[in-house]
């Protein structure tokens, strides 16, 4: 890499505790990467002695995949260790099981686990590197990056760009991480959902809120859409899920009827149908696979910038 590079903290848990320079460092280094990644030898030898644990203890496709191409593509050691596969199942502690990892001389442990707060308690009882890849209801920072850089790469500087955040963000850990990261690149940001998925003081975090997805559509520059989570409601906030595709999800009609060209996002896994419909999520607007192909610079920028702290 061309310049010595510093992060401010030695591990990623969340957006919240990162600095807008920070934030702009990665992003720096991101392009070097994505030019790295384009080229038909797409390896550097940057990590070559650096291992890496990949630890979820929850499902994952883009994330976990998504890390594992970023080590490999710095030349680091990777392993990979899933939950259900584990001696988790025998009754082993977190902590337990993160130490013995550990002492098999790993330096980073990316993490996924459903309880808000592993990273934090984790980044206070161990010496490597710890990188929040979602923490429960929480935080999802390498996702929150990716998606205000692929913005980046469409729209410009963000300070003054109006962007919507739509669907279950009562739940959402991606929500969250993205209104931190939006705020601290000086983006409008507004979400929007049915007033049983939205949180109550989230005003408070310097938000405008809306329960109309069209006139939030014809407001913005560049829509969020995000899944309905099940899985995290333990009571139901919906009557159902028909129901919310019919007064809260996105269609192709939809958006030639705002007549404004928006861009439109989507973490993944989109549940077609329900908060996105076939048409709109492959329309011209989408950039949802350019946000995926996106995670990997994001994430090998993360990874060397940490492990160059050290
Ligand atoms: N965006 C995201 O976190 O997707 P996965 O759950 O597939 O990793």
């Amino acid at each position: 890499m061309g310049e010595q590079a510093q992060f401010s903290t030695k591990h990623l848990i969340g957006i919240k505790y990162v600095t807008t320079k920070d934030i702009e460092l990665i992003f720096h280094t991101a392009d070097e990467f994505k030019e790295v990644i384009n080229r038909p030898i797409k390896r550097v030898p940057t990590l070559r002695d650096v291992t890496i644990a990949n630890i979820f203890f929850e499902n994952s496709t883009r994330t976990r995949i998504s890390f594992e191409l970023a080590e490999k593509r710095l030349s680091a050691d990777v392993i990979n260790f899933s939950a259900s596969s584990s001696s988790v199942s025998k009754g082993e502690t977190l902590l337990d099981t993160v130490n013995n990892i550990l002492s098999m001389k790993v330096d980073m442990v990316v993490i996924r686990h459903p309880a808000a707060g592993v990273p934090v308690y984790l980044a206070n009882r161990v010496s490597a590197n710890i990188i929040n890849a979602g923490d429960g209801t929480h935080e999802h920072p390498t996702q929150a990056l990716l998606d205000a850089y692929s913005l980046i790469e469409k729209l410009g500087p963000l300070s003054g760009k109006k962007i919507a955040i739509i669907g279950d963000i009562l739940h959402s850990r991606v929500a969250l991480s993205n209104i931190f990261c939006l705020n601290k690149l000086g983006a409008r940001v507004r979400v929007c959902g049915p007033p049983t998925l939205i949180p109550k003081h989230i005003a408070s975090l310097g938000v405008e809120v809306s329960h109309d997805v069209e006139s939030t559509l014809r407001w913005c520059d560049a829509a969020n859409v995000l899944r309905i989570q099940l899985e995290r409601q333990e009571i139901p906030y919906l009557p159902s899920l028909r129901e919310y595709a019919q007064y809260y999800g996105i269609n192709a009609a939809m958006l030639d009827r705002i007549d404004k060209p928006i861009l439109l996002m989507h973490p993944g896994p989109i549940n077609r149908g329900v908060e996105l419909s076939s048409d709109a999520a492959d329309s011209k607007q989408s950039i949802i696979l350019q946000q995926v192909e996106n995670g990997v610079a994001i994430r090998m920028a993360v990874l060397y910038l940490l492990a160059n702290r050290n």
